[in-house]
């Protein structure tokens, strides 16, 4: 596999070998001439919605204090110590999106999302962990990056935010516009701005198997089948009525040890739980949808886009899109899996789409899920 620009001087391949979830990367110009893709005011903007996830951070006089959005209104850009994070740029943003998408050498369903934090001089979320992979790309401005291995994460009580109590710095750097700093999960960090700056986090997903485990259950809730009812027709004679009889446990114990789950539950589980879009998300179909016959017409003619909003998975037979999920034959698949790879295709690679596959992704164009290019 070829170098990526992206990753400096080495392959994919290498990285995932010897960095990815193991130990920090420094790329220097991993995006030459790296220009912030929206301005603060933009930001800003995005901010006040309440279908975007911000926080404002503030620290005076040592004291931290953190605002979740909707935030109405900045601090001055003239005032020191303060940091905006927006979350989700790239389900608002096509060339946010666009760069998320170059990090898709990790697959879709470890890909979060990207963060901007605008800060101004001195600004920053103070030293803490996080519990997933994170790329740091700088933006705009700079900001000095102090990084530990420290094992002892333990955190300072009472705070609006998570404050490591003991931050022993092992490493330090200043990341200029376009460089770039990869950090494994639980590696101590800091990062304060040094004038106003800009930094993305480009940020992955792994979710914890007790929640996972969670959402199992309710999800095979809606396809276990136990037929029958507990019967006991040769109930004995007791004179203690408050206690379970010995029989009923015994055959009930039985009959819920015969819930299993195949390996094509936990897929399907997973993939209508990956592909769910977050609690803040809404899609808008268009105003005026064009009929049906229309609607091929044009998708032959320029070809469909998923939405920004949209996240599509798949594995084996199984296709998933926005928690949904469908069971589709060899040729449908073969027009799906490119579409959820390339998240478009053009007309020639619709031309011979079966009757289903038009239905589904008229439904999809619709309630807003896809887009003609
Ligand atoms: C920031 O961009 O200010 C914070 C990102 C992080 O430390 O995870
Ligand atoms: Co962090």
């Amino acid at each position: 596999m070829k170098k990526l620009p992206l990753l400096g001087d080495i392959t994919p391949a290498q990285f995932l070998r010897d960095y990815w979830h193991k130990k920090p990367l420094l790329i220097r110009q991993a995006i030459p001439a790296m220009q912030p893709l929206l301005s603060v005011d933009a930001l800003a903007r995005l901010a006040s919605e309440n279908f975007v996830e911000s926080r404002l951070i503030t620290k005076a006089g040592g004291n931290w204090d953190m605002q979740h959005g909707p935030i109405a209104a900045l601090p001055a850009r003239s005032q020191r110590e303060w940091t905006l994070l927006v979350q989700g740029v790239n389900l608002v943003d096509a060339k946010a999106d666009a760069l998320l998408r170059q990090f898709r050498f990790i697959p879709d369903a470890r890909l979060d999302d990207l963060m901007i934090s605008v800060a101004t001089d001195g600004g920053g979320v103070g030293p803490h962990f996080d519990s997933y992979d994170v790329f740091l790309l700088q933006a705009q401005g700079r900001r000095r990056w102090r990084i530990s291995a420290q094992k002892d994460l333990s955190l300072v009580e009472g705070m609006p935010l998570k404050i490591l109590q003991n931050f022993a710095v092992d490493e330090e750097f200043v990341l200029e516009p376009g460089d770039m700093l990869y950090l494994p999960p639980h590696y101590a960090h800091d990062g304060v701005a040094e004038g106003d700056c800009q930094t993305y986090s480009i940020g992955f997903r792994s979710p914890s198997y007790q929640e996972l485990g969670e959402a199992f259950l309710q999800f095979m809730a809606d396809s276990i089948d136990l037929p029958g009812r507990y019967a006991d027709p040769a109930l004995e004679l007791s004179n203690k009525p408050a206690e379970i009889p010995k029989h009923m446990l015994a055959t009930i114990a039985e009959e819920m040890n015969k819930v299993r789950f195949t390996e094509e539950d936990v897929t399907i589980f997973l993939g209508e739980y990956l592909s769910e879009p977050k609690h803040n998300v809404f899609f808008t179909g268009p105003t005026k949808p064009l009929t049906m016959g229309r609607f091929i017409d044009s998708v032959n003619k320029r070809g469909v886009a998923l939405s920004l909003k949209t996240q599509m998975l798949y594995r084996g037979k199984h296709v998933f899109i926005n928690g949904e999920s469908f069971a589709v034959g060899r040729a449908d698949k073969a027009v799906l899996e490119p579409l959820a790879n390339q998240r478009a295709l053009d007309g020639a690679a619709l031309a011979g789409a079966s009757d289903d596959v038009i239905e589904a992704l008229y439904t999809w164009y619709q309630d807003g899920w896809l887009e003609l290019k």
